[in-house]
């Protein structure tokens, strides 16, 4: 389902962390949607550190600045707002090396968002529209080690303070959602793929090198061993599975409106396999297996993963690996490509 086509008007869209990797895809897609009539935006608006682009034929509010600051947030809240996309975030890796930055942004930043969407429902007398505030959160909030089995009833424990701030802003979505503040959902992404190749925060980010590396004759160093399993989704299953929280039904969410998204589960093995499928044996000899005990630990040890509560709410993965890596690795397909 489009949820563009859903909606009852064409929304006010925000953005949040819109130049990012997820962001810019997501935007790309809405401004496709919009472009093509299968899902018109009233508005735009985006913000992040650094500008965003003008779009031709929406009316576009680029705000540029830190969410840690209230006032840059609520310039993004001078129209009502219906969806709002909170991408923005310091990476696992900086936010363990600079906390009060993480805390910041991470924690605070959403608290910012939350409670201007609050304060747009309390203008008019307690009338103004109540936004849908999807939250990117992550299966970082389960921590490490993990049990045999990650499902709907597995416990959050962080295994870092970028897990533990995204687990609090899931309790402030859920908190603001109660209050009647916004119409939370926070979905726990897993690794999204293929990332370019950037000097990120980001520790996982040589899963995304080891999609495009080796293809184009690259060596590449696979700091986890060949029996380590990982989850994963591509970008558009990502962007497909955002852009469907913004009209999935409430009745469909837990009460706590947090939800483990469906991802593959797969190991390096079979990683390498499936692009020696897709690109051919020569891909073999380019990958050169350097096992990182504390980078297996943290992305290597990730058991087989349910979750009824995100496939029953209509959320899905990309059905197999050869399809993720067809996905992950091709430009982003019109309208999305949901398998
Ligand atoms: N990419 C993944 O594999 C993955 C996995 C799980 C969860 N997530 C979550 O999904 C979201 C998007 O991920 P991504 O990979 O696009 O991240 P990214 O790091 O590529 O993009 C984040 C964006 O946020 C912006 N930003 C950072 N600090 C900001 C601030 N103070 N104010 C405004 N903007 C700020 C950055 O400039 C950047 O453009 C993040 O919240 C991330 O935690 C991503």
């Amino acid at each position: 389902m489009n949820p563009a086509t859903a909606a009852p008007r064409a929304p006010h869209v925000l953005v949040t962390g819109a130049a990012g990797f997820v962001g810019r895809a997501l935007v790309a897609r809405l401004l496709q949607a919009h472009a093509r009539g299968t899902g018109p935006l009233a508005r735009l608006t985006t913000i992040d550190l650094s500008a965003v682009p003008a779009a031709a034929g929406v009316p576009l509010h680029a705000v540029e600045g830190s969410i840690a600051d209230a006032a840059v947030v609520q310039r993004a809240f001078a129209e009502p707002v219906d969806w709002v996309f909170h991408l923005a975030s310091v990476p696992g890796g900086t936010a363990e090396q600079h906390y009060e930055l993480g805390r910041d942004v991470n924690l605070h930043g959403t608290l910012h968002l939350l409670e201007a969407c609050a304060a747009q429902v309390a203008r008019a007398g307690g009338g103004g529209p109540v936004p849908r505030f999807v939250f990117a959160s992550t299966v970082g909030v389960f921590g490490a080690p993990l049990p045999p089995v990650v499902d709907d009833d597995t416990s959050p424990c962080p295994a870092m303070t970028y897990g533990t701030h995204k687990l609090m802003a899931e309790a402030a979505v859920a908190d603001f959602t109660r209050r009647g503040g916004c119409d939370g959902i926070s979905l726990r992404l897993a690794g999204v793929l293929a990332r370019p190749p950037a000097p990120t925060g980001q520790r996982s980010a040589f899963l995304s090198e080891l999609l495009r590396g080796p293809a184009a004759g690259r060596e590449v160093v696979c700091p986890m061993s060949p029996e380590a399993t990982t989850w994963a989704s591509s970008t558009p299953n990502a962007v497909d599975n955002l852009l469907h929280a913004a009209s999935v039904p409430a009745a469909l969410l837990p009460r706590h409106r947090a939800l483990t998204l469906p991802a593959l589960h797969f190991s390096m093995a079979e990683l390498i396999d499936a692009l020696v499928a897709r690109h051919g044996s020569a891909v073999r000899a380019c990958v050169r297996f350097a096992p990182d005990p504390v980078v297996e630990a943290l992305f290597g040890r990730q058991p087989p993963m349910h979750t009824p509560a995100a496939l029953a709410a209509g959320f899905c993965d990309d059905g197999d690996l050869a399809t993720l890596l067809r996905r992950a690795t091709e430009a982003e397909p019109p309208d999305g490509d949901t398998p």
